[in-house]
């Protein structure tokens, strides 16, 4: 399919001071499109001037959430090259959750040549400072005037780009988790491994509740006992007991992270036991109470690697490492942005230039 280009006539200013970016307020000059209607398919692939949408007040996804998301950034290395990291994981990835929200699928390698299509025109606003990059924000919703149950017949998919920041304000500082004991985020058979903005909009009433005792995000147990460990909303979360590396299974309720799985294949290639099994929030307290939880920490796309200083489960508060990143969460840290911002030689082959 050919990618139409329509230039704006009215480029923006880009950020001068590249500390204040903070994380998705700042959006670029263009943004990619493109429809599908049913009987015709995915069409009218587009990069077009940055701007506000039409939608009909009865498109479906605002009734009912017909809509799934990726997000992905792009890197300026050294060199002034930019590259990306692990795209086609992304779209790989929008299929599943396509499929689970009766959503048609996309060609994965077209979207991988339209993001890289969007990032040539818009490489002037990769950031330049460490730690700072592009976040791309691939999304497909439902669009038909209907006020009734169904899958949709027509969906827009757009990419916007947001030069940013670190995810959370805190940068590498250690975060301060809380247990949610009340809520649940995804249930067995449910859409917890779909990155969907269902699984987005259940989280926040348990993050507000978090946030009034001073934690910055929730850390969600399983729907059905609230006893096993399943991940953050915003990353996926692991754990270093005695030495071992270990993060809850993709059960169907988690969110398959390219971060997580990126994380678990650089510790495996440097000799690091890493697991995936359940894991019950007990076993966590048990390994503190012993002296053995020696780290804690997130992974994710926005996250990077973040460690959690603090764990709060019913009046137990778990201090981790001293509220200090520890040795694994700052190897895979060092290890993964070095990858992404080409400061070290990647041997997986995860990037791609552009
Ligand atoms: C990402 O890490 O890209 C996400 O989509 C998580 C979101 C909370 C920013």
């Amino acid at each position: 399919m050919e990618i139409r280009f329509e230039q704006t006539k009215n480029p923006k200013a880009k950020p001068t001071d590249e500390s204040k970016l903070g994380f998705g307020h700042i959006f670029t000059d263009h943004m990619f499109a493109m429809n599908y209607d049913a009987g015709q398919g995915w069409h009218d692939a587009r990069i077009v001037p940055y701007g506000e949408i039409s939608l009909s007040p009865a498109s479906m996804c605002l009734h009912y959430g017909q809509e799934i998301f990726e997000g992905l950034k792009a890197y300026r290395t050294a060199d002034g090259t930019v590259q990306l990291f692990r795209p086609d994981e992304n779209y790989k990835r929008m299929n599943v959750s396509a499929a689970r929200m009766v959503i048609p699928a996309i060609d994965e390698e077209f979207m991988v040549e339209a993001t890289k299509k969007l990032i040539e025109i818009e490489k002037d606003w990769v950031p330049h400072t460490d730690g700072a990059s592009l976040y791309i924000r691939p999304f497909i919703f439902a669009t038909d005037p209907y006020v009734g149950v169904k899958p949709a017949d027509h969906y827009l998919f757009l990419i916007i780009l947001s030069p940013s920041g670190p995810y959370y304000s805190t940068g590498l500082d250690p975060v301060k988790i809380y247990v949610e004991q009340k809520y649940v985020r995804a249930v067995r058979g449910g859409t917890g491994f779909a990155k969907t903005a269902a699984n987005y909009a259940i989280s926040l009433k348990g993050q507000d509740e978090a946030h009034e005792q001073d934690y910055e995000q929730v850390l969600w147990l399983d729907g059905v006992e609230q006893k096993y460990i399943e991940e953050v909303g915003s990353m996926n979360i692991f754990f270093v007991i005695d030495g071992e590396v270990i993060t809850p299974e993709l059960t169907g309720s988690v969110l398959p992270g390219i971060t997580r799985k990126s994380a678990l294949e650089v510790c495996k290639s440097k000799g690091i036991k890493a697991t995936e099994r359940r894991i019950t929030i007990q076993e966590v307290a048990d390994a503190y109470d012993a002296g053995k939880l020696d780290e804690v920490f997130g992974t994710g796309t926005a996250a990077v690697i973040s460690p959690v200083g603090h764990l709060k489960w019913g009046d137990k508060v778990m201090t981790i490492n001293d509220n200090k990143i520890g040795p694994i969460s700052q190897m895979l840290y060092d290890t993964m942005t070095g990858i992404q911002w080409g400061k070290i030689e990647d041997t997986f082959g995860w990037t791609v230039k552009i």
